[in-house]
């Protein structure tokens, strides 16, 4: 077992240091640690993505990155993306309306 680390980084605009082991994947630091339930578990293995993340900009697979690497790095999750259009509703319908797009679930 590994030793744990802090690591500070950005989250929606929100400065964040979130103590963990540095094999964490950044979605289990977001969904669990942050409480940020929009971005969701599906294949795990960069296949899917329903653990997408913006982290400077790009879009990334949250759930292969560990969040070692991190540290300093500014991330948006879909629950910002969603407030910034007006309705997190409205992502959430778009998703079930279209689950070929993604897996289906709610998104927000
Ligand atoms: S959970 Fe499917 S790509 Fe990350």
């Amino acid at each position: 077992m590994s030793q744990m680390i802090k690591t500070s980084l950005t989250v929606n605009g929100k400065r964040q240091t979130v103590t963990a082991q540095p094999d964490t994947p950044l979605l289990w630091v977001l969904r669990e640690d942050l409480k940020l339930t929009g971005t969701k578990f599906g294949c795990g293995a960069g296949q899917c993505g329903a653990c997408m993340v913006h982290v400077d900009g790009k879009s990334v697979f949250s759930c292969l990155l560990p969040v070692s690497q991190m540290g300093g790095r500014s991330i948006t999750t879909i629950a910002t993306n969603c407030r910034r259009r007006g309705s997190p509703n409205r992502c959430r319908n778009a998703a079930t309306a279209n689950p070929g797009r993604s897996c289906a679930r709610p998104i927000c």
